[in-house]
C-alpha cells in the first residue's frame, strides 16, 4: 500500500488516549531504568564470565531503551517530574526483588525467563493495539527495542540451559522465578492492565537492601584466582616485543575490573540526573568491550586466559570509596591521564608500527576513541559527584592514584 506511507490499518480507533499511553510507556521506561541499577548492581557480584559480559552489553541497551521512552513521554504531555516518578509500588518490590537474586541461575531466570519475555509479550500488544498513525512515533521505538530484547532473551535461555546442565545450583530457582511472577501479577502485569487484588504483596528477601560485595568476584570453578598484580600470559615469548604485544592483550582483558568500578558507581550513586546513568552505561559497556578486545586477541593466539589469575584491582581497591572518589580515580586519575601523548596513541603505535598486529591496532584504535569519550565523561561528572571545580578534582585525582599504586605495589611485593 502505498498511501499512508505504507502505515496500515488507518481508519481503527486505538486503545491508548495520549494519558493512557504516558502511563504505560513510564511503567516501560521504569523496568528498563531499573533493569540498568540491578545489573549494575549485581555485575560484580556474578561469577559466570559470559554472564557479565551480557549484562554488560544488556544494561547498555536498556539505557539506549530508556532514554528513547523518556524522550517520548516528553511528547506526551507529562512533565519532569513526573517522569522521575516511580509509577507503582507493586512494580518497585518486582524490582527491589529481582536484584536480591542469590547467584547467576536465578538472576539470568529472572531477567531472561520472566521480565524480559514479559516485556516483549507487552510491546507486541502495544504496537497491535495502538492507533497506527497517532502513535507512530512510539510503535518505531518499541520495534527498535524489541530488536534487542529478542536478541537478550534468546541469548538469556541459552545462558539458563548451560547454567542448569552444568547443576551448579542443585538448590534450583524455582521458588526465585515463582515469586517474581507472582510479583508481577501483583503489579496488574508489565502495563498494569491486568486486574490487580486488594492485598498488597509482603516483602521477601527485600526487607533488606542489596548489598555490593566487597570484592569483586570470579568464576571459581572456570577461572583462576583473583589478584592485585598483573601476570600477565602464562610462558612469554623471549622477544621483547612479541612479550610486550601479549601483556597488552592480558591488560585489556583484564579491563572487566573497570567496568565493575563503573558498574559500583553507577548502583551506589543515587538522585543523580538521567544523563549521568545514560553516560555511565555507555563508559561501562565500553570497558566490557575493551576487556572482550583482549579475550578475541588472546584466543585467536590460542592463550588460555581464564584459568590465569585474574587482576580485580581497580575494584577491589575502590571499593570502600564514595562513589566520586572512584569515578574522579578512573575517569580523571586514569583515563584523563592516558591522553598523554604516551599513553593511548603510544599503545595504538606500537600495535601498528612495532609488533605489526592487524587485530590489536584495529582494537587499539577504538580503544583510544573510547578513552577520549571517557575523559570527557570525567570532566563532565567527577566535579559534580565530588562538589568542586576539576582543578580541585585533579588533586583528588593524583591522591587516589597514589593509595592505588601504594596498595598495588604491596600486592605486587607479597609475590
Ligand atoms: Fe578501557
Ligand atoms: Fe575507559
Amino acid at each position: 500500500m502505498l498511501k499512508y506511507a505504507g502505515i496500515q490499518n488507518p481508519y481503527s480507533v486505538g486503545e491508548y488516549s495520549v494519558e493512557k499511553n504516558a502511563k504505560v510507556i513510564q511503567r516501560y521506561r521504569y523496568i528498563h531504568e531499573s533493569l540498568i541499577t540491578i545489573a549494575a548492581g549485581q555485575l560484580p557480584a556474578r561469577e559466570d564470565w559470559d554472564l557479565k559480559v551480557a549484562l554488560g552489553k544488556h544494561l547498555y541497551e536498556d539505557a539506549e531503551a530508556t532514554d528513547k521512552l523518556r524522550k517520548r513521554l516528553s511528547h506526551l504531555r507529562t512533565s519532569s517530574q513526573f517522569v522521575n516518578r516511580d509509577p507503582d509500588p507493586s512494580l518497585s518490590l518486582l524490582m527491589d526483588e529481582l536484584i536480591q537474586a542469590n547467584n547467576d541461575l536465578e538472576l539470568a531466570i529472572g531477567i531472561y525467563d520472566v521480565i524480559k519475555p514479559a516485556l516483549i509479550q507487552t510491546y507486541k500488544k502495544h504496537i497491535a493495539e495502538t492507533q497506527q498513525i497517532v502513535d507512530q512515533p512510539t510503535i518505531r521505538i518499541l520495534r527498535s527495542i524489541l530488536l534487542d530484547l529478542e536478541e537478550q532473551v534468546e541469548w538469556g535461555q541459552g545462558m539458563i540451559t548451560v547454567i542448569q546442565q552444568a547443576n551448579i545450583y542443585p538448590e534450583g530457582s524455582d521458588e526465585f522465578k515463582e515469586k517474581l511472577q507472582s510479583f508481577l501479577i501483583a503489579a496488574g502485569g508489565i502495563d498494569g492492565f491486568q486486574k490487580k487484588s486488594s492485598s498488597l504483596p509482603h516483602r521477601w528477601r527485600s526487607q533488606k537492601a542489596y548489598e555490593l560485595p566487597f570484592k569483586s568476584v570470579r568464576d571459581p570453578r572456570n577461572m583462576g584466582p583473583t589478584t592485585w598484580s598483573r601476570t600477565g600470559v602464562p610462558n612469554p615469548p623471549e622477544n621483547q616485543i612479541q612479550a610486550e604485544l601479549l601483556d597488552k592483550m592480558r591488560v585489556r582483558q583484564e579491563e572487566m575490573t573497570a567496568a565493575e568500578l563503573i558498574a559500583g558507581v553507577m548502583f551506589s550513586q543515587k538522585n543523580m540526573p538521567w544523563e549521568f546513568y545514560y553516560d555511565l552505561a555507555r563508559h561501562l559497556w565500553d570497558e566490557v568491550r575493551h576487556a572482550l578486545f583482549g579475550q578475541a586477541a588472546l584466543e585467536a593466539e590460542g592463550i588460555e586466559w581464564m584459568s590465569q589469575p585474574q587482576y580485580t584491582s581497580d575494584y577491589d581497591i575502590n571499593a570502600h570509596k564514595l562513589p566520586g572518589a572512584q569515578y574522579t580515580w578512573l575517569s580523571i586519575g586514569i583515563e584523563e591521564g592516558a591522553m598523554a601523548r604516551t599513553g593511548k596513541r603510544a599503545e595504538y603505535e606500537f600495535c601498528r608500527d612495532e609488533a605489526k598486529h592487524p587485530l590489536m591496532t584495529q582494537f587499539q584504535d577504538y580503544d583510544w576513541a573510547d578513552e577520549v569519550v571517557h575523559a570527557n565523561f570525567g570532566r563532565k561528572w567527577a566535579p559534580d559527584l565530588i562538589g568542586e571545580n576539576i582543578e580541585f578534582v585533579r588533586e583528588v585525582a593524583k591522591k587516589e592514584l597514589d593509595y592505588f599504586w601504594d596498595k598495588v605495589n604491596a600486592a605486587g611485593s607479597n609475590n
